[in-house]
């Protein structure tokens, strides 16, 4: 678990991921030509997760690891060593710990595919939330883009955009919307953040 990181003058990103990695592909490309910040690491708890491969191409470093090494500290010292100016949840699945959140506090964001406060907490990811949303019987929903704090899915809300659902609309349609929205946003609003520009759009 060893990671040479891209030494060089610019503004760190790391990512933080478990699964297919849809959200770190559209980040990787769109700072892949950028001249003052980089994705400097991806961080993954899952071996087999798709997320591995799609950083290849872009000549990330990757770093796996377990939860116990997340528990222990050993993550966090090899944050400290990148000093990240934001740290980006993309699909990440495991809680952070208490001492990782106090070192970066307010520079931990997620996204996660509803409209929170609606739809979040443990157990809400993914495909179960579209579920959620379904079962509910709502005519819309969406996806948030928040700052990370101790408690799943409770911290500050930077940007929400929404989409509508058809009666029709399965689960797996209301995801699919719901990805492209955070596919179109999440990745401008983590520009806007670094370089403290406005992102009302
Ligand atoms: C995304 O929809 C993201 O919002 C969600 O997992 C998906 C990851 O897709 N995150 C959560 O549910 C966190 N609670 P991706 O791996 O293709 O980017």
């Amino acid at each position: 678990m060893d990671i040479s990181l891209k030494v060089n003058q610019k503004t760190n990103i790391v990512l933080f991921a478990s699964g297919g990695g849809s959200n770190v592909l559209r980040i990787c490309q769109y700072f892949e030509n950028n001249s003052k910040i980089q994705v400097a690491a991806l961080f993954c708890n899952k071996s087999n997760a798709g997320v591995m491969d799609r950083v290849k191409p872009f000549g990330i470093p990757t770093f796996l690891f377990s939860k116990t090494q997340l528990e222990s500290g050993e993550v966090l010292i090899k944050l400290k060593s990148i000093a990240p100016k934001l740290i980006v949840l993309a699909g990440f699945l495991l809680k952070l710990p208490q001492q990782i959140v106090s070192q970066f506090r307010r520079k931990i964001i997620n996204i996660h595919p509803s409209l929170l406060p609606k739809f979040g907490g443990k157990g809400m990811y993914g495909i179960h939330v579209h579920q959620a949303v379904k079962n509910k019987g709502d005519t819309s929903t969406g996806m948030t883009i928040h700052y990370v704090d101790e408690q799943y899915d409770s911290g500050d809300i930077i940007f929400q955009k929404s989409v509508d659902i058809a009666p029709t609309d399965t689960p797996e349609d209301i995801a699919q919307k719901v990805l492209k929205l955070e596919h179109y946003y999440y990745a401008s609003v983590i520009h806007a953040l670094i370089e403290d520009l406005p992102y009302d759009w």
